[in-house]
């Protein structure tokens, strides 16, 4: 069983490498399924297959060829499957406040319910064992991040707010309702949470086994498109997520040589090697630019012939753990691989058992073993690209 994500700036490429990389393996008797979870969805269109699609409209998952389906996340849909009785809630309450049934419904939609739905589909596959690879053909960066920070998140929320929350209801609730008109939750509503949790239960650990999951950055040789990707970078290591290779698409190819591209040319050159530099520990898979747009079965073959003409896209091309805890004498580390970062713009705090780090809009908390939690943190420090923090103290018991 292998999950891989395709991510990276908007126009680099996902897409089609995520499909192109759905045919190889299909074709290599891997049982598998593309998923897309950008909104703005592109992945039928890049099989061009318009009979199929038209067939299999209704259905979900649409089968394309032997061994080879794809998914596009529909939110709306995956709500009444997985969540209906939340979400009745949740519009019921904005329905109160005076605004219209359709602009509720669109509200009640919150952030992060793409990326929720597509962890709910994704666990489902996982224990059902419906494929041998799930390929994720994620949106932009930024949303991707959300997408494998809201395992962690949810853990947290279940454990440190949502019992609080259900006792409040508990007691209080009979007398607020008596003194507002807000409806309380019933309990159904914290059960059905409760039930959308349990979906989810296990999912966290399955992205953050490097043996499962991997991630791969789609990046074009531009300084601005692989500055991105070097953030990125940086992000997935702090939510734990193994990266084991980097794609570098959109390459003039050594045929191009009109005058007028020559300083293009001059410019990728200096970003390739840029990018060889930057992320020397992980392969660097690179593909040109076709001379056109890659879609339809036969474009996407011609594009995983390139990419893939002597490897098998399921290997794991990197083991290397973004996370290392280690004791020598009576001090214990955490090491985390955090490259491209400069200290000033870490936050850390160690709370009870956890640690959490604070990086720009992005925060991780990291569940730190039973034998941290009642030592206390005494430097941490960032050398090169691992940041380290010691642990020391004696036991409270
Ligand atoms: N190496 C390439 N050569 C030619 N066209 C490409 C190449 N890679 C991507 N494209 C084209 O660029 C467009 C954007 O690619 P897409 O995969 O949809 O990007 P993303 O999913 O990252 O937004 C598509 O029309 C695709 O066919
Ligand atoms: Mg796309």
């Amino acid at each position: 069983m292998r999950i891989i994500l395709y991510t990276g700036k908007g126009g680099v490429g996902k897409t089609t490498i995520a499909a192109a990389t759905g045919i190889k393996l299909a074709e290599l008797g891997y049982k598998t399924i593309v998923i897309s979870l950008d909104v703005a969805h592109s992945l039928r269109d890049a099989f061009d297959n318009h009979e199929k699609l038209v067939r299999q409209r209704e259905e979900k998952q649409i089968q394309i060829k032997d061994n080879l389906w794809i998914q596009e996340i529909n939110v709306q849909e995956a709500i009444v499957e997985y969540w209906d009785d939340v979400y009745s809630y949740i519009r019921s309450l904005l329905n109160r406040s005076g605004l219209d049934s359709l602009v509720a419904e669109e509200i009640a939609v919150f952030p992060g319910m793409e990326e929720i739905c597509a962890l709910l589909y994704i666990n489902q596959y996982i224990r059902e064992k419906s494929y041998d690879v799930i390929i994720l053909d994620c949106a932009p960066t930024g949303e991707s991040l959300r997408f494998v920070s809201i395992p962690t998140t949810l853990e947290w929320y279940m454990s440190h707010i949502f019992k609080l929350e259900r006792n409040l209801a508990r007691v209080a609730g009979p007398v607020i309702e008596r003194v507002s008109s807000v409806p309380i939750p019933r309990d159904n509503y914290f059960q059905n949470i409760q039930d959308l949790f349990d979906k989810l239960e296990g999912i966290d650990g399955v992205l953050i086994d490097p043996k499962i999951t991997t991630v791969r950055l789609v990046t074009n040789p531009e300084k601005i498109v692989i500055k991105e990707t070097q953030r990125a970078f940086m992000y997935f290591c702090l939510y734990g997520l193994c990266i084991d290779a980097v794609i570098i698409n959109r390459i003039f190819p050594d045929g191009v040589d009109a005058a007028y591209f020559e300083t293009w040319k001059r410019s990728q050159q200096h970003y390739i090697e840029e990018a060889m530099d930057y992320f020397s520990d992980v392969p660097i898979w690179k593909v040109n630019l076709f001379e056109e747009e890659i879609v339809g079965e036969r474009g996407l073959h011609r594009l995983a012939d390139t990419l893939y003409s002597e490897i098998d896209p399921a290997d794991q091309f990197s083991e290397e753990r973004p996370y290392l805890f280690q004791k020598t004498g009576d001090v214990y580390q955490l090491s985390m691989r955090l490259p491209f970062l400069s200290k000033e713009e870490i936050g850390l705090t160690k709370h009870g058992d956890e640690l959490i780090v604070t990086i720009g809009g992005f925060k991780q908390h990291i569940a730190l073993p039973r034998t941290l939690s009642n030592k206390k943190t005494t430097g941490a420090k960032l050398t090169g690209d691992q940041l380290v923090i010691k642990f020391e103290g004696e036991y409270r018991t």
